[in-house]
């Protein structure tokens, strides 16, 4: 227990306050729910005696009853907020902390995990964990001091109804033992269905205009339908294990009931037990039972939530991505922007061949690299290990003469503007877009210099709201090449010494590209620039190109001489240069 739950422990210090109030909360109630069942056996007596006295004495016990309900009333008020509050602020905590932790996961995490998991264990598996640390736990703490107060003023009336009435309840116990095991076997398998159920949605959502494209609205709906299924059968066999036990429970409880009424009557024919506590009995059996069924109740509830706290934790103990800097750390001050790229090999994690194989180049501060190649060549991945999203083997990529797996990271992406290759955009608006590239505040005119550099000066005008329109989900959708210029803009505006840009205008028309590339131009005069393209017009005045083929670098040199070369590059650009001439004609 302490073990499964050490995490959410540490969140306990800094809630000591509220939770010592809900303690002595706790107890405040249960002593005064104990009493009340002996002042309604002493007004029954008082009445049994049948003289006026005794109606007076009963009506004065009746006003002390509801006194003391009233105050028992308030402390399990008080102890509900207290208790119940804290509970919900601490996952608050936990759920800040592990949005934190997933933020900084490296690529690799989510490469290999689907969205929908991670959201279920965010949000309902969080939940699980609260709900059987606040609510559960305080009814362990009331049943922990109402059990055996209850009991020892049971014995004091008599002690053999007491052992009697014990029984059936104490089966209760017995129940839970038996059937808590299996509930908690299919309460893994219900989060683990309800984890693809949405991982499932999640994707066809995203994907849904593939799924229209392709009209396989009935083969999402069976794949859905499919999941649902297997959900559905889990969380019925999971129902009824909680039904069995529920049952259990209220018979069980209502043969308490039957002892007391039984065995209890007979003593009081045989005058050893007053009439008026055959009725504390009866509300002591009562109160005790709801106790018995919430322990019983929250056995299961701690069941859920240890596999729900399981599944928090594989997230937890995945190592952040800063942590990964194999030796200490060094700062650079300036950084100019000189790249070297030696004996890289790097292979995806689960993928067979290697996507990089020996490559090696160097690119000096300030100049313009170009990398190109066919599909799948490993450009993008060669852009990724450069800023770390990928982590290099060390020795292998350095910044300015150092290994960047000495860099610490914040340092190390500082010194990159990235365009990567698929252009994303947060759902708010351009300007919030724009600016997430900045630290601080957006200046207007800046802003309209690179959205003139972008080439999307002329079209933001048509935008309904300018800089203020809401892009992406929730407002106007952009077309490819919009959302690619966006993208090279949000990268402008971050003054970083080298600029990345991975086949940022493959959505744009030629002309359109090259006239992005001519006010590109001078940016990249002040910055070390690598940039991918397919199209080779794109690149040719770039201070050098290298070419990859299948992860190895195929050749090296400037345009004349890879044309001069006749590779890969001279064929490619003079098909690429016939195609456009064709084109032209057209
Ligand atoms: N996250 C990943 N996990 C596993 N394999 C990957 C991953 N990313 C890329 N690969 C593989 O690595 C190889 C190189 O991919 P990469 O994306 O670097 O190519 P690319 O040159 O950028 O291609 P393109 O021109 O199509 O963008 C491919 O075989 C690809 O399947
Ligand atoms: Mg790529």
């Amino acid at each position: 227990m302490r073990q499964a739950y050490r995490r959410i422990l540490r969140y306990v210090p800094r809630y000591k306050v509220p939770l010592l109030f809900g303690a002595c909360c706790v107890v405040a109630s249960r002593l005064l729910m104990v009493y009340a069942p002996r002042l309604v056996g002493e007004a029954l007596n008082a009445l049994e005696r049948g003289s006026p006295e005794g109606v007076d004495d009963a009506v004065r016990l009746g006003w002390t009853f509801l006194g003391v309900s009233l105050v028992a009333a308030v402390f399990t008020f008080g102890m509900r907020v207290f208790l119940v509050g804290t509970s919900r602020r601490a996952a608050r905590d936990l759920q800040r902390d592990l949005f934190a932790h997933v933020e900084r996961l490296p690529a690799t995490f989510f490469d290999r995990t689907r969205t929908g998991d991670l959201l279920a264990r965010l949000t309902s598996d969080v939940e699980a964990v609260r709900f059987s640390l606040g609510p559960g736990l305080m009814y362990v703490g009331s049943t922990i001091v109402l059990f055996p107060v209850a009991v020892a003023s049971m014995m004091d009336l008599s002690l053999t109804l007491t052992l009697a009435a014990l029984g059936p309840l104490l089966a209760i116990m017995v129940v839970v033992r038996v059937l808590g095991p299996q509930i908690m076997r299919r309460t893994r398998a219900v989060q683990e269905s309800i984890g693809d159920l949405s991982a499932r949605a999640q994707e066809s959502f995203a994907g849904a205009r593939v799924v229209r494209a392709y009209a396989t609205e009935p083969v999402e709906e069976a794949a859905f339908g499919n999941e649902n299924e297997g959900l559905v059968r889990e969380t019925l066999a999971l129902a009824n294990f909680r039904a069995m036990l529920t049952g259990s429970l209220y018979v069980l409880g209502g043969g308490a009931n039957l002892v007391v009424l039984w065995y209890g009557g007979s003593q009081v024919i045989a005058g050893t037990l007053d009439l008026g506590y055959l009725a504390t009995y009866m509300l002591y059996v009562g109160m005790l039972i709801w106790p018995m069924i919430s322990v019983g109740w929250v056995v299961s509830a701690f069941q859920r939530s240890a596999a729900a706290m399981e599944r928090i934790d594989e997230i937890f103990d995945r190592p952040e991505e800063s942590a990964i800097t194999s030796e200490p750390a060094v700062e650079l001050e300036r950084i100019r922007g000189g790249i070297s790229v030696s004996g890289l090999t790097f292979r995806h994690t689960g993928s067979a061949r290697p996507a990089l194989d020996d490559v090696s180049f160097e690119i000096e501060a300030g100049h313009t690299l170009a990398l190109v190649g066919p599909v799948g060549a490993g450009k993008s991945t060669l852009l990724s290990l450069l800023t770390r999203e990928y982590e290099p083997p060390p020795g292998t990529v350095a910044l300015d003469g150092v290994d960047v797996t000495r860099i610490p990271l914040v340092v190390l992406r500082s010194a990159f503007a990235v365009v990567p290759q698929d252009a994303f955009l947060f759902s708010t608006t351009l300007h919030n877009n724009l600016a997430y590239a900045l630290t601080g505040d957006l200046d207007p005119a800046r802003a309209r210099e690179v959205l003139q550099i972008a080439g999307l000066d002329e079209e933001l005008v048509g935008f309904p709201k300018g800089l203020e329109t809401v892009v992406g989900e929730r407002g106007l959708q952009l077309s490819g090449g919009q959302k690619q210029r966006t993208t090279v803009a949000r990268a402008l505006l971050r003054e970083a010494p080298v600029l990345l840009l991975d086949d940022c205008l493959s959505a744009v028309d030629t002309q359109t590209e090259a006239r992005i590339l001519d006010a590109l131009r001078e940016a990249m005069r002040r910055r070390t620039a690598i940039v991918v393209a397919h199209r080779l017009s794109t690149v040719r005045d770039a201070d050098r190109i290298v070419v990859l083929d299948q992860g190895r670098l195929a050749e090296i040199g400037t345009h004349a001489e890879l044309v001069e070369a006749g590779g890969w590059y001279a064929e490619t650009y003079a098909e690429q240069r016939l195609e456009a001439e064709l084109e032209g004609l057209a």
